[in-house]
């Protein structure tokens, strides 16, 4: 892996950067060294007499050349992102960008030989190559960290960060992980939205987190649940932000269950049209599901999720450590669409369910969550606006779905997906010779989760037709072909009341 770090001149880009190569057993070039070697004279010095065009030729070349080795930390010149082509470099790497306040980068600089780029007044100098410099420096880093205490506590966070599965871009996965939103909140304040079980909690410490550097954050505790998907709180929070003059680069971070993140990222996506999101899932939903793919979604009373956007987080934080406190029944509920992602597009997150004999908890709790995480982002980035290959999400969901309805709610979505499940495994083992509808039953009871509605067929049926107006290819459900592999199919309507029927046969 190559890392190259970038930032301003005093950020700590040399000596962090030889530190954090020799704590991963890495190589470490520094660009600016690369260049007083070929030169025999320092990077600063190099500038005067080459003038700035042919000095950022040099560096270019030198930038080419570290980016080509494998295993190196690169500390790159300051001004190395101002070329087009450097950029695109380091995008095929790993950046990570290093900061600090003005008054500790001067202290840094000052009587440093060598840095003309600062002179003659090197305040008003710093501050406008912040100006002019933080755009680009954003543009190609993942994530920021604050280097103002030790050198070795900028390393000690910087081989956390990268010790965290890297699930897609921008998306995190591993204990821990929570306490790294603040390098993605960028350098002015934040709106951390949350729900009132994590308030006192987990919410708490990620203030500390994102005030790092003397940030602002404004904490908002939402109603609990699906009262958060509301008109009137989306409107505001929409008010608080711009009684506040929160900008265009200022974040919202979502820390709790997809209710949360559902609104907050449509909050995100709306403000300004569109300002920076970070996603902090708290719930199995929210870590295997509701947090990942861009869906973002507020109900109207006419029905849920009738108004939102797809707006991709700018970093998806998983943390299985926050499932700590959640109850067991909301825990359980999201088993079951771990579980879904198994029998539809995972044979070994299957087996790994299979082999439970409780709800899971450490490693093979990590092991579940993720896998099913990247599931659904396989799935997303082959079809992001959900038109295609996305539908098979949807597993478990068409009788799920009129479950739900006809429980008028009572029952929980995942309780329904696990219903929806047990039909539809039921109805591919009789009409798709789906050989291991036994296997995905044994995992269901093994949970305690629910496998057949206590309500009539006849009474579904009218919620799976509903269904059916809003599409207009006829019935159309996802079947299980075998473990790891779904399908969607279009049948016809006997075959729907057949699900409809094994819905609430109770399971021999
Ligand atoms: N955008 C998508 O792609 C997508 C996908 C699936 C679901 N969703 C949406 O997600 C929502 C359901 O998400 P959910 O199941 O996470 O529900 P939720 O957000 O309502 O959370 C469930 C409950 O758990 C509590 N909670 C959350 N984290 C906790 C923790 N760590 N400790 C203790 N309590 C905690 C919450 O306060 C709430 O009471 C629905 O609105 C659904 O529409 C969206
Ligand atoms: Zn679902």
């Amino acid at each position: 892996m190559i890392v190259a770090l970038v930032g301003l001149p005093g950020a700590g880009k040399s000596r962090i950067g030889r530190e954090l190569a020799q704590r991963l057993g890495y190589a470490f070039l520094d660009t600016d060294q690369m260049l007083q070697e070929r030169f025999g004279a320092p990077a600063g010095e190099l500038y005067e007499r080459l003038g700035e065009s042919a000095f950022r030729d040099e560096e270019t070349r030198s930038l080419r050349e570290a980016v080509q080795g494998t295993d190196t930390v690169v500390s790159t010149g300051g001004g190395t992102v101002l070329r087009p082509d450097n950029r695109r470099l380091l995008r095929e790497v790993r950046v990570l960008g290093l900061t600090a306040r003005d008054p500790q980068l001067l202290s840094r600089l000052r009587g440093g030989r060598g840095r003309p780029v600062l002179a003659p007044n090197p305040a008003d100098r710093l501050q406008a190559l912040r100006r002019d410099r933080l755009p680009l420096y954003e543009e190609v880093a993942e994530a920021w960290f604050w280097t103002e205490s030790a050198p070795s506590r900028a390393v000690d966070r910087i081989t956390d960060f990268l010790a965290l599965g890297h699930l897609a871009p921008g998306v995190y996965f591993g204990r821990g992980a929570r306490r790294f939103a603040g390098s993605f909140t960028g350098f002015g304040r934040s709106l951390l939205l949350t729900q009132p079980p994590l308030a006192d909690s987990w919410a708490r410490s990620l203030v500390d987190n994102l005030r790092y550097g003397e940030r602002q954050v404004t904490l908002e505790v939402v109603p609990d649940g699906e009262a958060a998907k509301d008109f009137a709180v989306y409107r505001n929070l929409l008010g608080r932000m711009a009684s506040l003059a929160m900008t265009r680069d200022e974040a919202v971070v979502a820390l709790g269950g997809g209710a949360v993140t559902d609104l907050g990222g449509f909050l995100a996506a709306s403000y300004m049209r569109g300002v920076p999101l970070v996603n902090v899932p708290t719930t199995v939903v929210g870590q295997a599901d509701a947090a990942l793919g861009g869906k973002t979604g507020l109900n109207l009373p006419e029905g849920k999720n009738l108004v939102g956007a797809f707006y991709p987080a700018r970093a998806t934080l998983i943390d299985p450590e926050t499932l700590r406190t959640l109850p067991l029944a909301e825990f359980r509920d999201g088993l079951a669409e771990v579980l879904k992602c198994g029998v539809g597009l995972d044979a070994e997150l299957f087996e790994a369910c299979a082999g439970w004999r409780r709800p899971p908890a450490g490693p093979a709790l990590d092991f579940a969550l993720a896998r099913a995480a990247k599931a659904k982002l396989g799935l997303v980035a082959a079809d992001p606006k959900e038109s295609g290959v996305r539908a098979k999400l949807n597993l478990g969901h068409t009788a799920g779905h009129a479950v739900e309805a006809a429980s008028g709610y009572a029952l929980s979505h995942g309780s329904s997906v696990a219903i929806g499940l047990s039909a539809v495994v039921r109805l591919a083992e009789q009409r798709y010779a789906f050989k291991h509808a036994d296997a995905v039953l044994g995992v269901l009871r093994r949970l305690g989760l629910p496998m057949h509605y206590q309500g009539d067929a006849s009474e579904l049926w009218g919620y799976l037709v509903h269904d059916k107006k809003n599409g207009s290819q006829g019935f159309r459900i996802v079947v299980p072909r075998r473990i790891g592999q779904c399908e969607v199919v279009s049948v016809d309507e006997e075959e729907m009341r057949e699900l409809a029927v094994l819905a609430c046969t109770p399971v021999g």
